[in-house]
């Protein structure tokens, strides 16, 4: 078979693995010819492309980013974007997509893959939200990152006994600021699926100083928001999905905490260095898997499903189950954060 592949949305540390598998089993298994569309929708639109051979898939699998580039393109917002793809699809010869990518670049699949596309999906995101798998690959990373971030925070906090605030990427979804939270023993832990007031916060600080604790870790999601501020935008400007760039909120709550209590308060932004660089190897072992699975689930024509991990099985469901709406943290995994916001 000839058969597509696309990285799109925010790059994230495993997808060079993904590629690599889905060529690897695609070749070798199969004697499939793999194309690479380069910068995700974007690619496909303009035809530009690579023939992925056995050799450019060597030596990727522990490299962060990903080969064929990626873009925040929404065919959408192209004069015939869709149909245009389905007419370079065509002129491309290709049999099959395999669309790696987020809520966002997954959407664009599900409408193709109801225009006659055949598509199979893989989930991608640091964020962690989409529905209908137990986990996306880039995750695990990102929460690696962060956690180092805080350990390292934690020494320089407690000798100049300040609050350090960190902020951490999860736009709808709080996912990487519960886990690192969690994992690297945050005081406060700031996610966008609840409301918080300064005072929530201030009360947790107090406790902790008549405990005689000289300094305080506060974990913050980006798309967390004060009642009093509400969420903050770097700019109003939105991407092609609609999306703004956050950012913010970890200095205006450094700043807040110390006007109202004199706690000295710096803010630390880890932003983009969670989703770049190397992948853990649970990163490279799941989007291995991924892979592997895409490309048999392109074998056995099963289009319109992605992979998904549950439990410890990749199974195949519905694009439509993963992408129609937000995965947001539960409430038994924050709860157990809030069990130390003493
Ligand atoms: O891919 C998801 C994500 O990393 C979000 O956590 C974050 O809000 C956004 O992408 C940042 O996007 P960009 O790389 O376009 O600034």
């Amino acid at each position: 078979m000839k058969i597509g592949v696309l990285t799109g949305g925010g790059d994230c540390p495993g997808l060079n693995a993904v590629i690599r598998a889905i060529g690897r089993k695609g070749i070798v298994q199969y004697g499939d010819e793999i194309i690479g569309i380069k910068n995700g929708w974007a690619g496909l639109m303009k035809l530009n492309y690579i023939i992925l051979e056995r050799k450019a898939l060597s030596g990727i699998l522990h490299l962060g980013g990903t080969i064929l580039g990626s873009s925040r393109t929404n065919p959408e917002k192209e004069e015939g974007g869709y149909t245009l793809i389905i007419e370079n699809f065509k002129k491309l010869g290709l049999d099959a997509l395999i669309v790696i990518g987020g809520n966002d670049t997954l959407g664009v699949a599900q409408k193709l893959h109801e225009m006659g596309i055949p598509i199979v999906g893989v989930p991608k995101t640091i964020d962690n939200d989409i529905c209908a798998t137990d986990m996306t690959f880039g995750f695990d990373t990102a929460v690696s990152v962060a956690t180092e971030a805080i350990d390292r925070l934690h020494s320089t906090a407690e000798s100049h006994h300040r609050c350090m605030v960190v902020e951490v990427m999860g736009r709808h979804a709080g996912w990487i600021a519960t886990y690192s939270g969690i994992a690297g023993g945050a005081d406060f832990i700031l996610i966008p699926e609840e409301q918080y007031t300064l005072d929530d916060i201030i009360t947790v600080l107090q406790r902790r100083i008549e405990k005689g604790k000289s300094f305080s870790i506060i974990v913050a999601a980006e798309g967390a928001k004060l009642k009093e501020t509400g969420i903050i935008a770097q700019s109003k400007e939105m991407d092609d999905f609609g999306n703004v760039r956050l950012g913010g909120i970890g200095d205006g709550l450094a700043r807040a905490i110390e006007k109202r209590t004199g706690i000295e308060s710096r803010a630390v932004v880890l932003g983009h260095v969670q989703r770049g660089g190397t992948p853990t190897a649970f990163d490279r072992v799941l989007g291995t898997k991924y892979g592997v699975a895409a490309i048999e689930l392109v074998h056995e024509g099963k289009f319109g499903m992605m992979t998904s991990l549950q439990g410890t099985k990749i199974k195949p469901v519905p694009i439509l189950d993963g992408v129609k709406e937000s995965k947001i943290v539960d409430k038994e995994t924050y709860e157990v954060a809030k069990t130390f916001f003493e």
